[in-house]
This record gives structure tokens, sequence and C-alpha cells, in this order.
């Protein structure tokens, strides 16, 4: 079923997508499919397959097995305007496959100054060898980046909110300047996935996923997905068919059981990630939180307008301090692993400075203290807020004491 068709709630949805019978059997989920090799009835049916490279079919393992059609299917399901989504091995695959669906050589890049660092890389490096030229812009400052546009800007990257810095952007306008431009849009909607922020529905024409994070939920496995409309899919499907982009049964599997528990983990982590804010906000050791769907936040209006949810992931801004202290605070907490990913289970803390890795927007931000600027973002998972924020407190005592 294409994205958008449904309008039962999302916990509903995410319960049902992607079960068609035929891949469940008489059982509740699709068995896994392991599988390389398909065997054809026939020489016939064999030729007869050369020629159907459509979604669903059997011909060789690259190209899946119920499964992973399952899983694919659930996210087309979840994403309104999807016909259809590729599942790529990681979500920094994801970002690759997308973005070189969509670039020649000649093209320019538009990269959203405040993106995941390594899809910031991948313009500044795999890009930039295939010769597409990538700019980054601030994402917030509109007039700026509409001069931005000439004859070979071809596609523009957005993240919302931004990586570590959590600006929210007003994706809508981005797009609709990017597709007055004759540039496609795409977007890192990993933050707030498909029931959060239809990216689509709000004039994106590809979302990207990193499926690591919310939709495992369990800090298990890697993934990564792209959802688009009619002609953007096609070129999606057969750019990674090029690329030999596959993902196993049993991850897919893994993937689907985390997905249908999804808008339930989502809710849970977003009330106690704004309890945790609230409570930071309140703190003397620390200077700023950031945090678009709380309100007071900058970024909080155009979050209230264009999403329907969030999630636990959110940052905050130390007063003053040095690295020493800031690492006596995150070593200090028991309940918050210090690590990179994010969106499972349980809670997470990691330090950021983000100096190397901004070009168009200043850090610390023009307004604040220049020594306000060691960040530490938090991913809020399922255990009790008021222990995170038990433990938050042991970390901050252990910073003040040198
Ligand atoms: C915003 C964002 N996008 C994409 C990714 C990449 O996902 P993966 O780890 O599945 O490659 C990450 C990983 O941290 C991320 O934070």
């Amino acid at each position: 079923m294409p994205g958008g068709e449904d309008k039962r709630g999302n916990a509903t949805r995410a319960v049902e997508a992607g079960r068609r019978k035929v891949w469940t059997g008489p059982v509740v989920n699709p068995p896994v499919w392991r599988a390389s090799t398909h065997i054809y009835e026939s020489e016939a049916e064999r030729k007869a397959a050369l020629t159907n490279n459509r979604d669903g079919q059997f011909y060789y393992g690259r190209r899946g097995a119920p499964t992973q059609w399952a899983l694919a299917e659930a996210l087309t399901e979840l994403e309104p305007g999807a016909v259809g989504t590729v599942l790529y091995p990681s979500g920094v695959a994801a970002i690759a496959g997308a973005l070189l669906a969509v670039l020649s050589p000649g093209d320019v890049l538009l990269l959203s100054d405040n993106s995941y660092e390594p899809s910031r890389n991948m313009g500044t490096g795999l890009l930039k060898r295939m010769g597409v030229e990538t700019r980054f812009f601030d994402p917030l400052d509109i007039d700026a980046y509409r001069k931005l546009f000439f004859e070979r800007t071809k596609a523009v990257w957005l993240e919302a909110p931004g990586s570590l810095t959590m600006e929210m952007c007003d994706v809508p306008a981005l797009c609709a300047i990017a597709r007055d431009h004759g540039a496609v849009s795409l977007i890192d909607n990993t933050w707030a996935t498909s029931l959060g922020f239809p990216a689509l529905e709000r004039g994106c024409d590809i979302s990207v996923t990193s499926l690591t994070k919310h939709i495992s939920g369990h800090s298990d496995l890697m993934m990564g997905a792209a959802s688009a409309g009619d002609k953007l899919y096609r070129r999606l499907r057969i750019t990674s068919q090029q690329l030999g982009q596959v993902v196993s049964p049993d991850d897919a599997a893994l993937a689907l059981r985390g997905l249908r528990t999804m808008p339930l983990r989502l809710e849970r982590s977003t009330q106690s990630a704004l309890q945790v804010a609230d409570w930071l906000a309140g703190r003397d050791e620390v200077a700023h939180v950031l945090c678009p769907m709380r309100r007071g936040d900058s970024g909080y209006a155009l979050w209230k307008r264009d999403f329907a949810g969030g999630c636990g992931l959110f940052s905050f801004v130390l007063k003053g301090q040095d690295e020493a202290a800031r690492a006596r605070l995150v070593d200090k907490l028991e309940l918050f692993g210090i690590g990179y990913s994010w969106g499972g289970f349980e809670s997470l803390a990691l330090p950021f400075d983000v100096d190397r890795i901004r070009d168009a927007m200043a850090w610390p931000k023009p307004n604040w203290n220049a020594e306000d600027r060691l960040g530490v973002r938090l991913s809020i998972g399922l255990e009790d807020p008021a222990d995170l924020i038990a433990d938050l407190e042991r970390g901050f005592a252990a910073m003040r004491n040198t």
C-alpha cells in the first residue's frame, strides 16, 4: 500500500504495516527467509524474471525475499506520499545511496551546515571525488540560502533538527525554494521518523532514515532506508541495485520487531526527555538547553507547526567549564552510557564540540557568552526519568568537585 492512504493512528499503523498474509503465512511475523539463490521452476520462468524487475518478485538474493519486502513495504506505508522504500545496510549507506541516485558530475549540492558529520564528509569526500561540488549553508538564513541557487544546483540536503546543535529549520520553505529552482530536496529524517515528520508531505522529495536508531530501538542492528515518490523511488532502487546494496533477513526481522513498538517508545522517551530538559534548564551548571520540543526553545514554533512528534534526543551546553570538568560529569554517570548511536531503550550521553564541523553557522551562537560552548547530547531511553535526573545530579556534583 503506498504511504498516506491510511488514516488510522500511528500506533495502529505501526502494528499493521507490511503484514501481507502472503508474506506472513499463518503466523504474525514474516519468517526469516535466508536466501541467496532463488530457484526457478523452468527456463521460461527464469527468462521472464529478467524483464520483471519489480518489488516483491523473487530473482536473486540481492533483491531480497519476503522478510526484507515486508520491512520496506511497512516503511512505505508509514511515509505519506511514498511509493517505495529502499533498504540499506546502515544509515550512512542510505545517505550515500540517496545522494548518488540524484547527483552527477558537475552538479552542486547545498548541504545544511548542521548535518550529521558523515553526511558532511560525503560532500567533502566521496561526492567531491565524483566531481560534485558541495556548498554548506545556514538552514536558518533563508535569504542567504535562496541566493545560492544557480543552474548547477541540483540537490539540497537537510536535517531537522540539526545534528548535535538541534536547530530547527523551516523545512517546507527550504524545500519550496529548492523546487522553484528545479532542485531535489533530501532530508535525514532519523530524529522524528515519518511518524513525527511526514517528510514527503512537507515538501521533501526523498526521506532518509537510519533504522539503527528508533526503528531498531534496541541498539542491536545497523540499517538505513530511503523512501520517495514514483520517479525518484525508481532512481533510488536502480542505484542501490547497481551498488549491490542488500540487508540481511535476520536484521530485517529485528527491524520489523522494533517498528511495532516504536510509537510507544517514542512517546515515552519524548515525555522523559522533556522532563529531563526542564530539570536541566533550572541548573546553574547549564547555560543552554537545545531541545526544539520544549516551549521557549528557538525552534519550538516550527516544531509545533510541522511535527507530530519527537524523540528522546536533545543537547545542553555547559556554563563555562573546561573539558576535564565535562569528562568528570559524563564519567560519573551510571545510567547513561557514553556512545555515538541513539534511539535505543537505554540512555546515552555524548560530549560534543562542533567548532570544527560548522562552516556557515557560528558556534558558540553569536548571542551567547563565548565561554559557554561545551555541549553534551543526551539520548533519553526508557528508564524512569527520576532516576536519570538523579544520575545527572551525581554527575554535576562530580563536575564541581575538582
Ligand atoms: C542523524 C543521523 N543520521 C544518520 C546516522 C547514521 O546511521 P547509521 O549509524 O545507521 O549509519 C546517524 C548515526 O548516528 C545519525 O545520528
